[in-house]
């Protein structure tokens, strides 16, 4: 009896250490935890705090530390590819290695080490019987019906992931940094008509302002997701309202970081890849380089003058007088200084007021004790106040009308004994008594130089004059946007000295290069970069640099020296799509050649509406559309035209490569527009349809010049036509393709193809309806095929248009509104073969 009492003793006491000692480490569930259960970073230290994965892995929730210190646990979700948290549920208030985690009927709680309560989930309405991690991310309470009583998607932090929503009314927030999830500063809000950006209660940017996001509809706004093809504000029955289109393989993860900016990132293979930011400019960012901080360039902030850096804390009047932060009461004397034009507050949305007067203004903001500050706009005496706490300024272009004026606090009143930078501030007179002289004369001496080196240098070349809205700029490194500036060496040693060339057009040659972070780029030399004088060169550098779309190639940088200029550009690995569509390879299957079209189509719509600047691309045509993986497609040379002098590009546009994509109106006295892409745009469709150029021309040398042979006596767009009206589409498929193809597809490209070919502009369909069309959010609009009719004429007499077409290459058509001076008043296409035949 004893014994096994002695026993039945031995074995509660060990059982009973073992449950004091969490000794021995636990392993990972996977899927499903079931109640009763508890947790710690401690006992799940061999996968460094992880306690449940997803099915496959791909997520884990853990309870870990961000932070290289490891004093602060959360209870997270994190993507295990990227190692990136993607949700944490203890933001402010974080437990030790050993606080647990308890997971019960009623939900999870987490305690600090005494015991006491720091987080738990909301009281729910049945019994918890498990908790799971889906492989989406989400975690989740379910009952035992297997009802979702509590998830994580519901209740964000600074991240929603592809299938989680946002709904309005409520928010992201940011954490304070990577290594410390406490709540920062910035809030990325869901309203009923956009997605707004606030920094302590101030707004500071949209979704809306992002030039990559469309309106689609005016429906209301519920709730915010993102999928596999961008990011949506979608409508209470699921119609898009604003969209950002961007190709998110597999799973798509957007934050709002702790600077405030709102990323969109994708993850596959591991890989975590950034596809959106926003505002995209830092500078747009509320305290980028700290209150009243001046910022010119990603990494460059600067005071605005008559102020100066104090303390890496941003900028402090120079005069030694003080801001105005809480010092409504004091006897100091006010003051402004001010900012002078061109200079913007990050902070937009200001309170503002109509006034008769920059002095009513400031009249205004005196008697306020809260007004730090303001903007007055005298184009429309408007009045804009500063308020709650000082951002950043940034530099803008826009127009000499504003100006700001930040309030100051003179030293009237005794300085506080206390605070250390007055009493350095004070200093400052006698320093400045030492130092003024010597800075003076050290400046006068370079001005001196300067203007000495600039005769010398103006003796030998001539001044090249600046067109007015450049003129702003006193240097070009000041011209916000503009991309990273290479080296000529670094060109050569990217491309090994030129070797590997991958293509020439009529802008130069392309040759392939490795940069030193291992990025693939295509290094394009621009020959004939024209008379354009640097600075234009520069400013349409920033134009283009700026633009990013999923269907536009990018610009990652440029080389500009003497008379040389590289671009250097995103490698796409598959070359053009004339290589792929006409090319001896494999044949394009249907599928790739409808997502070739719709992207194609969405960055030409990006182009003609979705920029700041809108640009017309002058050249689509398959040479222009790059693809990489035979899937993902971008338009490339967008904006070149305008690199080029005026005469060198219209030269270019009618003599290169362009014929048979080049729409009437080139040849009339029309005004070009954006419907001008739309025309050649159509012809590139129905060149996607049938695998083969609409019109082939032999090349035939004759004294240097190449001429062309007529387009063959079948003109495939006539074929189109026709086919179209007989409702015979699928005669015009590629026959490589062996008719796998989706019929009402075909019909579909046709027609839109048709449409776009119409010899009228206006009657051409404007890209964002191309897409909408393709998409199948617009019914197909009906080809008119009296519009359509100069085919016919273009059939029979190509061979006498040619001869037309060789003589207008002679007389470049310089403008949009001048007028070829070779050709007359009627539109080429309707001259009759009696007219060309009389002497021009
Ligand atoms: C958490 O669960 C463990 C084991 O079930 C238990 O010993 C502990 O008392 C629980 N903690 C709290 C604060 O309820
Ligand atoms: C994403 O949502 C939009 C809008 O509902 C839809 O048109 C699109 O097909 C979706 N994309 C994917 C890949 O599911
Ligand atoms: C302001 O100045 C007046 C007279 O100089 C003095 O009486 C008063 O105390 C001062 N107030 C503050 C807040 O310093
Ligand atoms: C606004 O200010 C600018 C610069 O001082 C001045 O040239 C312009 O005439 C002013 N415009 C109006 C409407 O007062
Ligand atoms: C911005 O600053 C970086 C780093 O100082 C510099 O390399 C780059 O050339 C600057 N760009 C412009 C446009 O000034």
């Amino acid at each position: 009896m004893a014994t096994t009492l002695s026993f039945t003793a031995t074995i509660l006491l060990s059982y009973a250490l073992i449950l004091a000692l969490p000794s021995s480490p636990s392993n990972l569930f996977t899927d499903v935890i079931y109640p009763n259960f508890t947790a710690s970073h401690f006992h799940f230290i061999k996968s460094a705090g992880a306690f449940l994965a997803s099915p496959n892995g791909t997520f884990q929730a853990s309870i870990s530390s961000p932070s290289s210190r490891k004093s602060s646990f959360y209870l997270s979700i994190i993507h295990v590819g990227s190692n990136t948290t993607v949700w944490s549920a203890n933001s402010d208030s974080p437990i030790s290695s050993t606080g647990p985690l308890n997971l019960t009927a009623n939900g999870i709680t987490l305690y600090h080490n005494n015991g006491s309560l720091t987080w738990s989930t909301p009281p729910l309405r049945s019994a918890v019987t498990a908790l799971k991690l889906l492989e989406n991310g989400n975690l989740v309470l379910l009952d035992r019906y297997d009802a979702v009583l509590w998830q994580s998607f519901d209740h964000p932090t600074d991240t929603i992931l592809t299938g989680q929503s946002l709904r309005v009314g409520t928010m992201l927030a940011s954490a304070i940094s990577d290594s410390n999830l406490s709540t920062g500063d910035y809030r990325f809000f869901i309203t009923n008509n956009d997605a707004v950006f606030r920094w302590k209660d101030q707004h500071y940017w949209s979704l809306s302002t992002d030039s990559q996001a469309f309106k689609d509809s005016n429906a209301d706004v519920s709730y915010m997701g993102i999928n596999g093809s961008g990011l949506y504000l979608f409508s209470d029955d699921g119609t898009v309202v604003w969209q950002v289109i961007l190709r998110l393989p597999e799973l798509g993860m957007a934050k709002l970081d702790s600077k405030g900016q709102f990323s969109i990132f994708s993850f596959s293979d591991g890989e975590k890849k950034l596809e959106f930011v926003t505002p995209y400019d830092d500078c747009r960012l509320p305290l980028i380089c700290g209150p009243l901080g001046f910022c010119t360039n990603i990494s460059v902030c600067t005071c605005p003058s008559g102020f100066h850096h104090m303390n890496d804390s941003g900028c402090f009047p120079a005069d030694g007088s003080d801001l105005p932060y809480s010092a409504c009461n004091s006897n100091s004397s006010l003051g402004y200084l001010g900012l002078g034009y061109g200079i913007k507050y990050s902070i937009d949305r200001l309170l503002w007021q109509t006034v008769n007067s920059l002095l009513a203004c400031q009249d205004l903001c005196s008697k306020n004790c809260s007004c730090l500050g303001f903007f007055y706009t005298n184009s429309s005496s408007s009045c804009h106040f500063l308020r709650g706490e000082l951002g950043s300024l940034y530099a803008t272009s826009d127009d000499g009308t504003t100006s700001g004026y930040i309030k100051t606090l003179g030293l009237l009143s005794p300085p506080n004994a206390n605070s250390a930078y007055r009493n350095s501030r004070r200093d400052f007179p006698i320093l400045a008594l030492i130092l003024i002289p010597c800075v003076s004369a050290f400046l006068l001496a370079i001005l001196v130089g300067f203007v000495w080196w600039r005769r010398l240098r103006n003796s030998k070349t001539p001044v090249v004059k600046l067109g007015r809205q450049n003129s702003s700029f006193k240097d070009p490194i000041s011209i916000p946007g503009l991309p990273v500036k290479f080296k000529y060496e670094e060109l050569e040693t990217a491309t090994d000295h030129f070797t590997t060339l991958i293509g020439s057009g009529g802008f130069g040659a392309v040759y392939k290069g490795t940069l030193p972070d291992k990025t693939l780029v295509a290094v394009k030399k621009i020959n004939n970069a024209g008379v354009q004088g640097k600075k234009e060169f520069y400013t349409e550098i920033a134009i283009i640099g700026k633009i990013r779309h999923a269907n536009l190639v990018k610009l990652r940088g440029f080389h500009a020296e003497g008379g040389q200029r590289f671009l250097v550009l995103e490698y796409m690995n598959s070359g053009s799509l004339d290589r792929s569509l006409f090319g001896e390879g494999p044949v394009l299957e249907w599928q790739q050649r409808m997502d070739i079209a719709i992207g194609v189509a969405r960055g030409l719509d990006y182009l003609h509406r979705g920029c700041e600047h809108k640009i017309i691309h002058l050249d689509i045509k398959p040479e222009n559309i790059l693809l990489h993986d035979y899937s993902q497609v971008k338009i490339s040379d967008f904006g070149l035209s305008k690199l080029m002098s005026s005469e060198i590009s219209s030269v270019y546009t009618t003599m290169r490569g362009t014929r048979g994509y080049l729409a009437p109106e080139w040849l009339t006295h029309s005004a070009i527009n954006d419907k001008i892409d739309v025309y050649s745009y159509g012809m590139v469709l129905l060149e996607i349809v049938r695998g083969k150029r609409n019109c082939s021309f032999e090349r035939q040398n004759s004294n240097g010049r190449s001429s062309s042979s007529a387009c063959s006596s079948f003109y495939f767009p006539l074929f189109a036509l026709e086919m179209h009206q007989q409702r015979q589409y699928l005669e015009l498929v590629d026959p490589r393709l062996e008719g796998h193809v989706i019929d009402e597809d075909v019909e579909k490209l046709v027609r839109i193809a048709l449409c776009c070919l119409h010899k009228e502009p206006n009657l051409r369909p404007c890209m964002a309806d191309v897409v909408a069309m393709l998409e199948g959010r617009r019914p197909l609009s009906n080809p008119r095929v009296e519009s359509l009719n100069f085919f016919r004429l273009y059939g029979r007499q190509s061979a006498e248009l040619e001869m037309i077409e060789d003589d207008v290459s002679l007389h470049p058509i310089a403008a949009a509104s001048s007028a070829s001076p070779a050709m007359g008043p009627s539109p080429l296409f309707y001259i009759s073969s009696q007219q060309l035949s009389e002497p021009r």
